[in-house]
C-alpha cells in the first residue's frame, strides 16, 4: 500500500490550513502551498494563533503546538509539492480553478502520488478524468473546523483503484477521524442533507416564518444542534453554501435544491459570512 508520510495542502484557508494542523499534529511532514509564498506563511500564522491561544487556555502544551508548527512548512506555489507522497487539494469550491490546480498538479506531482479533492460537491470522476492518473485520484472531504470535527468522507470517483481508497483511508484514520464512504454524487452524504437544511433556513428567514434569532434559537432548542443554520451558513461561507447548492441544483435537477434568492443576494453583495465580517451576523 502506498505510504503516506509527506502531505502537501494546496489551500491555506480555513479548511486548508485545518488539514495541515491535524496532518501534523499526526507527525506527518505537510508542505503548505497557495498562490505564493506569503499567502502560505499568512495560512501557518493563522494556524499558529489558534495554537497559542489553546495553549493560553491550558488546553494544549507549549512543546505541542510547537511540534505540529515545526511539521508544516510553508512552500511557494504547487511547484513544491513534486516530493509529497499525498497532495489535498482545499482551494475554493470552483470547477474550473479546480482542474487548472488538477492539471497542474499532475505535471509536477512524482507519478506514485496520490491526489485528492476537499470539494463538497464537484464530481469525483469529472475532475479525475481531466488528468493522466485518475487511478491514484480520490475525494477527502473534511468538515469544518477540521481539528475538531470527526468525520471524513471517502468519495471514489469510477475509475479509483482500490489501492489509493485504502491508503487514503488509513490516512484519514492515522489523523484520528471516522470515515463514511460515499458514492460520488453531488454534496456526498453529509452536505446533501446540510446544505439544503440551511438553504431552507434562508428561504424561512425571507418569507418572515421567524427571525433570525428565532430560526437559530429553534434548531439550538428544538433540535440540540451546537449552532443555529444561519449561524452555521455564516461559519461555512455563504459563498460555499451557494456553490454547493448549485451543483445539488444542476446535478439532481429538482426545483428543491434551487438556491434561496436572499443567499445569491447576500453573496453578490461581498456579504459572504464570518470570513468577509458580514452575513446573517455582523463579526468584528
Ligand atoms: N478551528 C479550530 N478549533 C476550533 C475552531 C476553529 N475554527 N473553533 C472552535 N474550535 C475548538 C476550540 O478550540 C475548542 O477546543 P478546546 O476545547 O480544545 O479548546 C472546541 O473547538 C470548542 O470550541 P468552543 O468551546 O470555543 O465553542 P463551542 O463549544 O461553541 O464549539 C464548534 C464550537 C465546535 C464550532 C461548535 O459550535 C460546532 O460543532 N458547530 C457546528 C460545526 C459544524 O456543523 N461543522 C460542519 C460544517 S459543514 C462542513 O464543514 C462541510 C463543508 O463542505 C460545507
Amino acid at each position: 500500500m502506498t505510504q503516506i508520510k509527506v502531505v502537501g495542502v494546496l489551500g491555506s484557508g480555513q479548511m486548508g490550513g485545518g488539514i495541515a494542523q491535524v496532518a501534523a499534529a499526526t507527525g506527518l511532514d505537510v508542505k503548505l502551498a497557495d498562490i505564493d509564498l506569503a499567502t502560505a506563511q499568512n495560512g501557518k500564522a493563522a494556524i499558529e494563533k489558534r495554537l497559542m491561544g489553546q495553549v493560553a487556555r491550558g488546553k494544549l502544551v507549549e512543546a505541542e503546538a510547537q511540534a505540529v508548527l515545526t511539521g508544516i512548512e510553508p512552500v511557494n506555489g504547487l511547484a513544491d509539492l513534486a516530493d509529497c507522497d499525498l497532495v489535498i487539494e482545499a482551494a475554493s469550491e470552483n470547477l474550473d480553478l479546480k482542474l487548472k490546480l488538477f492539471a497542474e498538479l499532475d505535471k509536477v506531482c512524482k507519478p506514485s502520488a496520490i491526489l485528492a479533492s476537499n470539494t463538497s460537491s464537484i464530481s469525483i470522476t469529472l475532475m479525475a478524468g481531466a488528468i493522466s492518473r485518475p487511478e491514484k485520484f480520490i475525494g477527502l472531504h473534511f468538515f469544518n473546523p477540521v481539528p475538531v470535527m470527526k468525520l471524513v468522507e471517502v468519495i471514489k470517483g469510477l475509475a479509483t483503484s482500490e489501492e489509493t481508497y485504502l491508503a487514503v483511508k488509513a490516512f484519514a484514520e492515522q489523523m484520528g477521524k471516522e470515515v463514511v464512504s460515499c458514492e460520488d454524487k453531488a454534496g456526498f452524504a453529509v452536505n446533501r442533507l446540510l446544505v439544503p437544511f440551511l438553504n431552507e433556513a434562508i428561504f424561512a428567514l425571507e418569507e418572515g416564518v421567524a427571525s433570525r434569532d428565532d430560526i437559530d434559537r429553534g434548531a439550538r432548542l428544538g433540535l440540540n444542534h451546537p449552532m443555529g443554520p444561519l449561524t452555521l451558513a455564516d461559519f461555512v461561507g455563504l459563498d460555499t453554501c451557494l456553490a454547493i447548492m448549485e451543483v445539488l441544483h444542476k446535478e439532481l435537477g429538482e426545483d428543491k435544491y434551487r438556491p434561496a434568492p436572499l443567499l445569491r443576494k447576500y453573496v453578490a453583495a461581498g456579504w459572504l459570512g464570518k470570513k468577509s465580517g458580514r452575513g446573517f451576523y455582523e463579526y468584528s
